[in-house]
């Protein structure tokens, strides 16, 4: 919750999902489909902003997208690299700190480097909000690199609690999830932030991802408070 203002989300997340079926019902294949849904992009992580959301997380590739065909998977690589290259001067110009959230490994050289690229251009000690992108993220992967970690650090049972697991987990230093979007219609949370939205409203919206505009968020945002 938003501490200055209840009515707002602090932390909003957005599984954006139905590229697919945006292209099937417009005859155009997939890879058409995933690019449409970059055209909304600047002005819906504007819309968030403005309204006074503090946080937004979206996810982009979950570790369950490596199962899709090879060639889907490098027109999403080559996506993210280009969608970065065109909003990092927005993303700067609204003052947001970039954060990747999710494993490097097994990442081409050229995504990884265009994620740290974004985070390093990024780190205004005095930001707007942070905006996080979960890109080979999973919530299991996520818990599990964690709990690794922690046992590495030799840490006694007695010491862990729930802050040391927030702590060690991508989103360390981000609030819980408070309001979670998905858009495409489908009320799954295919292992997307799940330790961190245990008191997460959840919105499951019908309207496919590339047409989900700043009215969208704006019609969403207006009915959390009555949530
Ligand atoms: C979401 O759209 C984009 C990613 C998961 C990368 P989909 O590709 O899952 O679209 P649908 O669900 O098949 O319509
Ligand atoms: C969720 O969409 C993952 C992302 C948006 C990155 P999917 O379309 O991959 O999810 P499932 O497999 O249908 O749950
Ligand atoms: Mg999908």
């Amino acid at each position: 919750m938003n501490e200055l203002n209840p009515k707002i989300p602090n932390h909003v997340a957005l599984i954006m999902d139905g590229n697919g079926r945006w292209a099937t019902q417009k005859n155009k294949t997939r890879s058409e489909g995933h690019l449409a849904g970059t055209n909304h992009l600047g002005s819906v992580i504007e819309t968030f902003f403005n309204y006074g959301v503090s946080h937004l997380s979206f996810y982009g590739f979950s570790t369950e997208n490596w199962n899709r065909p090879k060639s889907e998977i490098i027109g999403i690589f080559s996506l993210l690299t280009k969608s970065i290259d065109s909003e990092l001067q927005h993303i700067i110009d609204m003052k947001l700190k970039f954060i990747h959230i999710g494993s490097k490994q097994r990442l081409p050289g050229k995504v990884r480097k265009s994620l740290v690229d974004m985070e390093r251009s990024t780190k205004f000690s005095d930001a707007n909000g942070v905006l996080s992108l979960a890109f080979n993220y999973g919530s299991r992967q996520e818990i599990l690199e964690a709990t690794k970690r922690i046992i590495d650090k030799n840490l006694k049972s007695i010491a862990i609690d729930k802050n040391v697991i927030s702590e060690h987990l991508y989103t360390a230093g981000i609030p819980d999830v408070d309001l979670l979007i998905r858009t495409g219609g489908e009320k799954r949370i295919s292992n997307f932030l799940l330790w961190q939205s245990v008191d997460a409203k959840f919105v499951s919206t019908d309207t496919l991802w590339p047409d989900f505009t700043g009215q969208h968020v704006e019609c969403i945002l207006n009915s959390y408070n009555q949530m």
